[in-house]
């Protein structure tokens, strides 16, 4: 059984314009102890996927509109009301931010921010809490862990303060961690560490990750399946080595088409000619249509084209493209 099932999930936002949706018909599945990759151009919903699972919406004006967010022996999260989804967070699936700065407290201390997501969900006394807290900054390779337990966020640098964001998210040990693009601020060394403690805590806990990045040398380096995703939208999904080897859909194409040489490290994603349409009102059929090389007069005709497996591809390797082929020569 799956540790998270995201079934048509729906999520809108209000904004001066109209409603956004940013998640608009979203299924995908995350094994226990797997990592699972999430890329895509800018807007195009990453960020509202993840976030819609435990609802961390920031004060924006968004809603949930539709679909499920089912996790094992927890439940529907969407259906979940507000004071028993306080309870998943932290406990059961932890959140890790792009920038440290939004998960911590400007005005604590680092050690005493730790101890308090201990204290809030465990029956332990301040002191154990305390301990826990500076064994959870070793295990995340902070050095002089005792002082930075008195340090407040802004005494530390970028890498340490997404060092302590990491320690407070494993504090509890979650069976899910979902972390939106967690190294994109930082430079490229401490991007590999942390990526890689990440990676180990996979491997000895086996717990699953969620990973958004705009690197899709990342992906192929830590992910074991991904989902490409663009205008609200999955449009391909799979194994790692099966989509980025063999992609099928015209965007996953373009997106590997543009990237100079072999995915290797650091292959940040080069936008791709045109921009993507709008989520308050996108055009009908694919919503790739506007920008695609192999483009017929169908594409543009009524719903989007679900994800489906295409002849001969590998078993999960699904794509939303309604050309039964795509050729080499226009992509
Ligand atoms: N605070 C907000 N208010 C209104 N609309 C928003 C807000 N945040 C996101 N959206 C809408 O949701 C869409 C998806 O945004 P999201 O942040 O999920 O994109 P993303 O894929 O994470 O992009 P990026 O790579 O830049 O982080 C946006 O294009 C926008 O239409
Ligand atoms: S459905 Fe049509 S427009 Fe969309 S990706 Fe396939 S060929 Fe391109
Ligand atoms: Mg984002």
């Amino acid at each position: 059984m799956s540790l998270l099932s995201i079934r048509d999930l729906r999520t809108e936002f209000q904004s001066p314009s109209g409603i956004a949706r940013a998640v608009d018909g979203v299924s995908f599945d995350v094994e226990p102890g797997e990592i699972f990759g999430i890329v895509g151009e800018s807007g195009c919903g990453k960020s509202a996927t993840c976030r819609s699972i435990l609802r961390l919406f920031g004060g924006a004006a968004a809603r949930i509109a539709g679909g499920q967010i089912l996790l094992d022996g927890v439940g529907d999260l969407a259906a979940m009301p507000e004071r028993q989804l306080a309870q998943v967070r932290g406990r059961d699936a932890a959140f890790i931010f792009q920038d440290p700065l939004t998960a911590l407290n400007p005005t604590m201390k680092v050690g005493k921010q730790i101890a308090e997501v201990i204290l809030r969900h465990r029956k332990v006394g301040r002191a154990e809490a305390r301990a826990a807290a500076l064994q959870l900054l070793r295990d995340v390779q902070v050095t002089s862990p005792e002082r930075r337990l008195e340090a407040y966020p802004h005494e530390l640098s970028g890498g340490l303060r997404q060092r302590v964001v990491i320690a407070m998210a494993l504090a509890l040990r979650p069976r899910l961690i979902i972390a939106d693009e967690p190294t994109t601020a930082l430079d490229v060394t401490v991007q590999d560490q942390i990526l890689r403690l990440l990676k180990e805590r996979r491997d000895s806990l086996g717990t699953s990750i969620i990973l958004i990045t705009h690197d899709l040398g990342v992906v192929s380096q830590i992910c074991d399946r991904m989902a490409v995703m663009y205008a609200g939208r999955l449009v391909e999904t799979g194994r790692v080595r099966e989509v980025l080897d063999a992609p099928s859909h015209p965007y996953t194409r373009a997106l590997l088409a543009a990237l100079p040489g072999q995915v290797g490290r650091d292959r940040a994603l080069t936008p791709i000619e045109g921009a993507p349409p709008s989520l308050i009102a996108p055009p009908p059929g694919c919503r790739f249509a506007p920008r695609c090389a192999h483009a017929v007069a169908r594409c543009t005709l009524g719903d989007p084209p679900p994800l489906a497996p295409r002849a001969g591809a590998a078993p999960g390797h699904l794509d939303a493209c309604i050309l039964d082929e795509v050729s080499d020569a226009a992509a």
